[in-house]
């Protein structure tokens, strides 16, 4: 997560605003540090020190007018760029490169969207993030996959409080603000020219396969990767648990990813939903195995549909709480706060994120303190009761459960 690791034009442009100002303030604390020690050292007064007083001047109209003149120099040396960066971090550029049109193959975009870059909707919540790609229909949550050197433009809500989105290396930060749409743009990586000037390539050779083939390898090798992004602003009791994840992609693993999102998920034996429903209503015993088990329990006791989306499944379809299209795919759970990531090869640790779910939904109060899935106000899993109405919680067979099922959506 470090703001000095630059991935695109955006953090760079940040970057190189915030060496500006260091250097500018590092001389002024050269020019006024050293004087003063200067002044320490030569004026200090010594043993048996019969010196006269040095003269003692005031108001040298010279002095003076040079140090305002000084100061304003400076301020405006700063305040240029930063006026600068602050229109060009806000302004989404129109990169012909970036129009979904010119890189996203899948079928399902409108024609009228060609022209325009992938728009992300955000959406923090105490304490998680959706994201919405509206031009194609999905929705996912705490992990983001973008496409590498593309424009992507993000707008910024808030469900409940204020959050801020930040995402070190690639840009930040950017209040989601209840009440209003804030925006802003990411870029994972250079797009093709600007990548180009830096090269310090110009002249016929400009559109050579030889030059895309080593673009392409560019972002192979530097652009994409798993990105750590943070709520920055504090917005509750699990703030500091409140992270998300950029996923960095080529344009065909997007297009892929897309539509596996779309799909979503079918029943656990590859029967119709429809199928699974009416065994589940006359004859639910005959739905066996954990997996089964284990989605009879996420519509059913654990009431898990309630609160969220299971793409496929026609009546997993609640909002309050994070997509689980494809959970099981995800790195983490629990906006990032439970990672099954291996850092060598980015695959997924399978006993771990067996663990996660099953700390999740054993003791979320205690993962994330005051999330809304353990006290939603009676019908959190943490205030489960029985039909005497004393507390219930998921047994242990159950959690083991309900993991295996979660851990199966992918
Ligand atoms: Cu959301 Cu801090």
């Amino acid at each position: 997560m470090s703001t000095f690791v630059t991935k695109g034009p955006v953090a760079e442009t940040q970057y190189d605003l915030f060496m500006l100002t260091v250097w500018v303030t590092l001389g002024i604390f050269i020019a006024v540090g050293g004087a003063f020690a200067f002044a320490i050292i030569k004026f200090r007064e010594r043993p048996n020190d019969d010196r006269p007083m040095p003269s003692q001047g005031h108001g040298n109209p010279l002095v003076e007018i040079g140090l305002i003149g000084a100061s304003i120099l400076l301020l405006v040396i700063i305040a240029v760029p930063t006026l600068q960066g602050i229109w060009y971090t806000h302004d989404t550029p129109e990169d012909p490169e970036s129009f979904m049109g010119a890189w996203y193959s899948g079928e399902e975009l409108a024609e009228e969207e060609a022209e325009n870059p992938l728009i992300i909707k955000v959406i923090g919540y105490q304490w998680w993030w959706a994201f919405e790609y509206p031009q194609l229909g999905i929705t996912t949550a705490n992990e983001m996959v973008i496409p590498a050197g593309k424009v992507v433009h993000l707008e910024l809500r808030s469900f409940d409080v204020i959050h801020s989105f930040w995402l070190p290396r690639i840009a930040g930060k950017v209040d989601l603000i209840p009440g209003r749409t804030n925006s802003m743009w990411i870029q994972a990586g250079d797009n093709f020219l600007r990548w180009k000037d830096k090269q310090g390539v110009a002249g016929p050779e400009e559109e050579s396969p030889a030059l895309r083939a080593d673009y392409a390898a560019y972002l192979e090798e530097e652009i994409h990767n798993y990105y750590y992004g943070q709520c920055a602003e504090y917005c509750g009791d699990s703030h500091a648990r409140m992270h998300f994840r950029a996923t960095v992609v080529d344009n065909e693993e997007f297009a892929e990813w897309v539509i596996d999102e779309r799909t979503g998920h079918g029943t656990p034996d590859g029967n119709t939903w429809d199928e699974w429903y009416a065994d589940y209503a006359d004859n639910p015993d005959s739905l066996t195995g954990d997996l089964n088990e284990g989605l009879k329990l996420f519509m059913g006791r654990a009431k898990c549909a309630t609160c969220h989306v299971v793409k496929g499944n026609p009546r997993a379809l609640g909002v309050a709480g994070p997509n689980l299209t494809n959970v099981g795919s995800r790195m983490s759970i629990a906006a990032g706060w439970l990672n099954h990531r291996i850092e060598e090869d980015g695959s997924i640790d399978l006993k771990k994120q067996y663990d996660n779910f099953y700390k999740w939904i054993k003791e979320t109060d205690v993962v994330k303190p005051g999330n809304r899935m353990w006290k939603a106000g009676g019908g959190g899993i943490g205030e489960l009761i029985d039909e005497n109405g004393d507390p219930a919680l998921l047994t242990e067979d159950e959690i083991h459960k309900l993991s295996l099922y979660l851990q199966s959506l992918k």
